[in-house]
């Protein structure tokens, strides 16, 4: 038995394999050996935080207490890398708004172009949409453009609703857009206007729950940047599929640049734009 010291509960490797795949079956996020340390340093603060003595204990209590979904939900805030800032890879953004959305709306007739923002982490990147979106003049609502958001984490997903961000989120952003978006707090913090935040529609669901994503609509087009790295094959497959499902015949899908579905699948086509490479749902 070979106990670690990277923690101060001692843990065997069958313990982290256990939750490992726990949390694998449940989010499709891929815990890969490199990074066991770092995941039972961050899942210690979780199990001391419940007053338990060891990672067993823990692990008994995520599979099989009653409501135990509860504390898969906590978990999900403790170990997902909810690293993301405003305008980031905005070119792509700029492919939907000046690109993409101009010929949608000539060629459909339809009133509204749904956007979602797939793992969206603590907002950033949904704002942004809308950002670009009212700068172009679309009306961001229930009407021209409709921006969803989804995370699975609850934390992240309860920041993004308040809107208020500090300065690490703006790494990349144009003051222009912070003069005009946001409200300064008296703590140094940035609060986004209201009528940029009220019409966008922030939930907490898991990709991998294909039950929950029944209600969400079909969307024009999807962004899921930066997640899918978290991923194996089989849950890459399982995510890649409920978006062929989600997305209108020809919609897109925008992946992070580090992120690639070449010889994954038939089902997208990857479409080159004047500044990025986008995917398209067959027809
Ligand atoms: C690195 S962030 C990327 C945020 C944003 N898309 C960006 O590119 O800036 C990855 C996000 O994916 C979320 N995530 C991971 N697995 C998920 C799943 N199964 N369902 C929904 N969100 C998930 C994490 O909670 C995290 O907030």
């Amino acid at each position: 038995m070979q106990f670690h010291i990277t923690t101060q509960l001692p843990y065997t490797q069958d313990d982290f394999k256990l939750i490992r795949d726990a949390i694998y079956e449940y989010s499709g996020i891929h815990i890969s050996h490199d990074y066991q340390g770092i995941f039972m340093r961050r899942l210690e603060r979780r199990v001391t935080a419940l007053g338990m003595e060891s990672f067993h204990e823990y692990y008994y209590h995520l599979k099989y207490t009653q409501g135990n979904q509860d504390e898969f939900r906590n978990l999900m805030d403790v170990i997902t890398i909810k690293e993301t800032y405003f305008f980031r890879e905005v070119d792509q953004m700029k492919t939907l708004i000046n690109e993409i959305i101009p010929v949608l709306q000539q060629e459909k007739q339809r009133e509204t172009i749904k956007i979602w923002s797939a793992g969206c982490a603590t907002g950033e990147e949904a704002y942004t949409l809308a950002m670009l979106c009212i700068e172009k003049g679309l009306h961001v609502g229930s009407s021209r453009v409709e921006i969803f958001a989804n995370d699975i984490s609850q934390e992240a997903i309860h920041k993004a609703k308040q809107g208020v961000y500090r300065q690490t989120s703006f790494r990349t952003t144009d003051s222009s857009y912070l003069t005009r978006f946001f409200i300064p707090q008296p703590d140094g913090s940035y609060k986004i206007h209201d009528d940029v935040k009220e019409p966008l529609k922030f939930f907490c669901i898991n990709l991998q729950d294909k039950n929950r994503l029944t209600f969400l609509p079909m969307f024009d087009a999807i962004f899921c940047r930066n997640l899918i790295i978290y991923f194996n094959d089989e849950s890459k497959q399982k995510v890649i599929d409920s978006f062929y499902q989600k997305l209108l015949p020809k919609g897109y899908l925008f992946l992070g640049h580090s992120e690639s579905l070449i010889n994954f699948t038939h089902l997208f086509k990857l479409q080159h734009f004047q500044h990025s490479l986008v995917y398209q749902r067959s027809a």
